[in-house]
């Protein structure tokens, strides 16, 4: 369909993106010329009028009748390998940074502060990719009152190759120094769309739904503590998400040979999302009712969800799993994820 896509105006102003648009026939090309061209660079103004992109050849400045498709595509890859293992870390932890949604998000120069009044680490921590603009002792000093300021304790996730020492990295080093603890190794696993959605091993219907329904949130509120006024912003907090469940209807819960099917709450039993940012999917929330672990329900869930991505044509999948979460590792790495990097929570102590 042409034109400029309404989700395209979600997508963040220094995002890659690719622009196809029609060519004015009288001076831009000759009759027998293309009549329409595709720019590939870095989205760097938006009006109601035109969309500007900064292209290697320079910026562009495109009409938006002119528009016939427009889409944001991943960060170039800096090394070679597979797609979804081509990016550098940083520019994975970039990708990864609005995946997960956060109710209030400062720029410290490149880095990121986010805050959700303490609901998940994501929510609650300082991205710190790039250049913070200021001496790292400075913009440290930044961090901790900017936490201190919410009440919550000063956290920065610290992203580097599997199995990386934090303190060999220098902002790592720095706030060991101050006092900072590390925990909760994490691993980024990465995945070709493709791949994860033909290892489908079938199962119940998948429903998929671009809203945050109640009964998908109950079944989340079971899966981890929540909090509840923060929660729903948070995962609605991505230009664009993706809810997936399965519940127990149509003959489901015989077919999986449940002796008391009528004592459940009727909600889903299995449910996953994706965050949708910078042409990536990103895979979240995942968790099965602890009596129906086993019986391939998130696999299924999760294909299910890589298929969906795969028809708005997302090509690469990313999700992050606790280091020592050997049953959830197993299942993506059976589905076609690969270790791509990890990272660690630091966390100023005490504060808060
Ligand atoms: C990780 C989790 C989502 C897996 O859900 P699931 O529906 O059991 O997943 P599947 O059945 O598709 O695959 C689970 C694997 O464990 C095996 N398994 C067997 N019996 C099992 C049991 N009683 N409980 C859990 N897993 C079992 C499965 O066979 C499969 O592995 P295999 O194919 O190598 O044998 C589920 O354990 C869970 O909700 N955990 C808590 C939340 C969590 O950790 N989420 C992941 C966050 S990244």
């Amino acid at each position: 369909m042409p034109g400029v896509p309404a989700s395209f105006d979600a997508v963040r102003i220094g995002a890659r993106v690719v622009v196809r648009w029609r060519l004015e026939r009288s001076h831009e090309v000759d009759a027998q010329g293309p009549s329409m061209t595709d720019s590939v660079g870095k989205l760097v103004a938006r009006t109601q009028g035109d969309l500007t992109v900064a292209t290697r050849q320079g910026d562009v400045v495109i009409p938006r009748a002119r528009i016939v498709a427009a889409k944001e595509i991943p960060p170039r890859p800096s090394r070679r390998g597979a797609a979804h293992l081509a990016l550098s870390v940083p520019d994975l932890q970039r990708v990864m940074g609005p995946s997960w949604g956060a109710l209030e998000r400062e720029a410290l120069g490149e880095w990121e502060l986010r805050a959700s009044r303490g609901f998940t680490q994501r929510g609650n921590s300082v991205l710190p990719v790039g250049d913070p603009g200021l001496p790292l002792s400075s913009a440290v000093d930044r961090v901790e009152a900017w936490y201190a300021v919410r009440g919550l304790p000063a956290k920065a996730v610290l992203a580097g190759p599997v199995g990386f020492d934090p303190v060999s990295d220098a902002l790592g080093a720095e706030l060991l120094s101050r006092g900072w603890t590390v925990a909760d190794r994490t691993l980024t696993l990465t995945a070709a769309t493709a791949q994860v959605a033909a290892t489908d091993p079938g199962g119940p219907d998948v429903h998929l739904d671009p809203e945050l329904d109640p009964r998908w949130l109950e079944a989340y509120r079971q899966s981890r503590a929540s909090v509840p006024e923060a929660a729903p912003g948070v995962l609605r907090g991505s230009p664009r998400q993706l809810f997936a469940s399965i519940a127990l209807g149509g003959g489901l819960a015989q077919k999986l040979g449940l002796s008391t099917p009528g004592s459940r709450a009727p909600g889903p039993v299995a449910i996953g999302r994706l965050g949708i940012a910078h042409g990536w999917a990103g895979l979240g929330a995942v968790w099965t009712d602890p009596d129906l672990r086993g019986r391939g329900l998130a696999a299924h869930l999760t294909a299910s969800l890589a298929a969906a991505a795969l028809r708005e044509g997302l090509q690469l999948m990313h999700l992050q799993v606790e280091a020592d979460n050997d049953t959830a590792i197993r299942l993506y790495e059976r589905l076609g994820f690969a270790r791509h990097s990890s990272y660690v929570y630091v966390t100023r102590p005490g504060a808060g």
